[in-house]
């Protein structure tokens, strides 16, 4: 893919996709957050123009977007800090975030740095630093075009916070097609702060490399201190787009994000594929049956559970369904096909399960 390289460029398809996501996680995120704090921070860190050539919203005016329109929900101030380091593309960011500031509620305000994200954020927390202070509860966007400039030891600063999360497009492709490069090693040892790339370059099966790169970004985020780590890939036909990664230290940001990415609508040949069912087409009809087997495998054992145990699984990035789906979508087919068994004691009506309702696999 050639990088633009005029101001502004046209919108693609897989650009689409990422802001869908982008959009539908925030209309849910601002609310939740909104009502826990007096104030969160929305930094994107590859912020871009802020439009597209024929007038699509880019990632900032989408997140000014969302607490607009859902201002009355939302308790706290944003402060939305755009950086980006074209200088042009900043100037027009700049033009388009004008036109926002009369709108944006409360105390909330937004700003544009010229400048590179690792540079800008090292400022940031320097600081914090030296004020004693951590950063406020943020969302972070790191959108770049390639894989430099995205250091894992800022991503670490950012997760530090349990109250920060960071959406993060990590494009596979530049990795695989520049692995071996010369100048290659310098970024790719900063965008996973180790080394232990190395061990994936080599790998002959192009899905076990991808995997053996995705599986270390995972890890690398989790060990900065990420609690989920929910990944997901954008394809178009059988191609793989870009992948996105968002780390946070929240069941419910987990969870939501889960919701937000199904209920995207593929749309201009673009679908999202989860990573624990690598078969599955998020968006689409949704096809329970690797959800019912994930379930079998984690409460299998014959043991009684709670209700709210199987919540938390599905809550959690150890699935790629959320947990809006697990009544409809796994219980009432598993007790309706006779695999699972309720304590009628607690339980008042068929088919439901409250707090406190105990099941079980049964025994075949
Ligand atoms: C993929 S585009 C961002 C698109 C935008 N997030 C959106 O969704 O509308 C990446 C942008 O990052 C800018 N950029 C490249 N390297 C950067 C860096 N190190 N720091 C900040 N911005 C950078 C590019 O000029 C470009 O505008």
């Amino acid at each position: 893919m050639a990088l633009p390289k005029n101001t502004l460029w046209k919108f693609d398809p897989h650009t689409l996709g990422k802001h869908l996501v982008l959009r539908s996680y925030l209309n849910a995120w601002f609310p939740i957050l909104g009502s826990w704090k007096n104030r969160i921070l929305f930094i994107d860190g590859f912020a871009g123009p802020g439009e597209y050539e024929d007038g699509e919203e880019g990632s900032p005016q989408i997140a000014m977007r969302a607490l607009v329109d859902h201002s009355a929900k939302i308790g706290a101030d944003v402060g939305f800090l755009f950086i980006e380091k074209d200088e042009e593309r900043a100037k027009h960011l700049s033009e388009v975030v004008e036109r926002w500031k009369a709108k944006l509620p409360g105390k909330s305000q937004a700003a544009v740095i010229t400048g590179q994200f690792d540079d800008t954020m090292e400022e940031v927390f320097e600081d914090l630093d030296e004020k004693n202070k951590r950063l406020a509860s943020a969302f972070v966007m790191i959108d770049p075009f390639g894989v430099s400039g995205t250091p894992m030891s800022v991503v670490e600063r950012v997760l530090k916070n349990r109250q920060c999360e960071v959406f993060v497009s990590l494009m596979y492709e530049a990795i695989n097609r520049f692995k071996n490069s010369k100048e290659f090693p310098d970024h790719l040892d900063e965008l996973f702060g180790c080394g232990d790339w190395r061990e994936c370059v080599d790998i002959e099966d192009s899905e076990k490399r991808r995997k053996c790169f995705y599986n270390l970004y995972e890890r690398q985020l989790r060990a900065a201190g990420a609690k989920y780590v929910v990944h997901f890939d954008l394809y178009e036909g059988r191609r793989l787009i870009y992948s996105i990664f968002f780390a946070t230290g929240h069941e419910l940001g987990c969870d939501r994000m889960k919701q937000a990415i199904w209920k995207i609508t593929p749309e201009g040949g673009c679908e999202f594929r989860g990573t624990h069912t690598g078969q599955l087409t998020l968006g689409l009809e949704p096809d329970f049956d690797p959800l019912k087997r994930q379930l079998h495998e984690r409460f299998g054992n014959g043991e009684w559970y709670q209700v709210e145990q199987f919540e938390t699984f599905m809550k959690s990035d150890a699935t790629d369904y959320h947990s809006g789906q697990l009544r409809k979508g796994a219980l009432v087919p598993l007790e309706v096909g006779g695999f699972i068994e309720v304590d009628p004691t607690t339980r008042k009506r068929k088919n439901t399960y409250p707090k406190g309702c105990k099941l079980r696999f049964k025994k075949n």
